[in-house]
């Protein structure tokens, strides 16, 4: 079979359709296999769990690249939904909320846990996060556990709409944890900078107001679905930014780091007191 269409595009790889119902996500050159091969288990322990995620079929290759076949989702990322129909951003962003708590209602025994995870990727900051590295990680493990499956990277781009619901795809961060820092990392994702940068400034200030209320919106929708607090999410911040760090993304740096230094300093405030 040949590959069909471009129907989205990411960090890590191109996807194409793959006749009328499969998906082919075809990694970039260099992409590690062993990395392609924890996905599709991966993909496989969150649909055993009940989860609503692609069904996954098999590895292989196209023009010197590595693929993996998926169950294609016939729907539009959420992401570009939102960008062509303005007017339904808060249901969206209110959906986003309530497939966010409909996944965290599975658990699991077979993926990695959160807490490691996020140690890893705050130890991999070190060199920009210095002294504060022990601290953080500390405060980390003094946090709740967790049993729920977490996606570990729910934006509106890892979302499909499709004609009856929202599904969520790239299942590759996945882990067993707590769903509230699953939360607080789509939360630091609304409220990112990035990808702020080619539009004027007044563009910038209207796009950025406009995801701190669809955070809010999604937050609120969130804690009302789980009867639970914002402060709740909130404490999760601060380890969440910091392995967030080492990801890189344009833009961010700048502003991870003036957000991890105010919470260190309120934290160490509410210490003194
Ligand atoms: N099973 C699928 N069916 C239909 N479209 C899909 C499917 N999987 C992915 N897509 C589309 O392809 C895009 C890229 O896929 P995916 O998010 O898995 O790539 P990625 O490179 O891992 O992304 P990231 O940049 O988040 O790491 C998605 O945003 C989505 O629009
Ligand atoms: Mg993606």
């Amino acid at each position: 079979m040949k590959k069909g269409k471009l129907i989205g595009k990411g960090r890590t790889a191109e996807v194409y359709a793959w006749g009328e119902q499969r998906a082919l996500k075809l990694y970039y050159p260099g992409y590690a296999a062993d990395a392609i091969r924890r996905e599709a288990e991966i993909g496989q322990i969150v649909r055993e769990a009940g989860v609503a995620a692609p069904r996954v079929y098999e590895l292989m290759e196209e023009s010197g690249r590595r693929g993996l076949i998926y169950e294609r989702i016939p729907g539009s990322a959420l992401a570009a939904m939102m960008r062509a129909h303005p007017r339904g951003l808060f249901k969206h962003a209110r959906e986003m909320a309530r497939l966010h708590h409909r996944i965290h209602s599975c658990s699991s025994t077979k993926l990695p846990r959160q807490k490691d995870k996020l140690e890893q990727s705050i130890r991999e900051g070190e060199g920009l996060l210095k002294e504060n590295t022990a601290t953080i990680c500390s405060y980390l493990h003094a946090l709740p556990e967790g049993r729920q499956i977490c996606h570990g990277d729910l934006h509106p781009d890892n979302i499909l709409v499709t004609a009856d619901d929202y599904v969520a795809v790239d299942w590759s961060n996945a882990t067993i944890g707590d769903p509230l820092c699953d939360v607080a990392r789509t939360s630091l994702i609304f409220l990112s900078p990035a990808n702020l940068r080619d539009i004027s400034a007044i563009k910038a200030f209207l796009e950025r107001q406009i995801r701190r209320w669809l955070n809010r919106a999604y937050i609120r929708e969130y804690c009302r679905l789980a009867k639970v607090s914002r402060e709740r999410v909130d404490v999760w911040i601060l380890p969440v930014a910091a392995a967030r760090l080492q990801e890189q993304v344009p833009g961010e740096r700048k502003w991870l780091l003036r957000l991890i230094q105010r919470r260190m300093k309120s934290m160490a405030a509410a210490r003194a007191e």
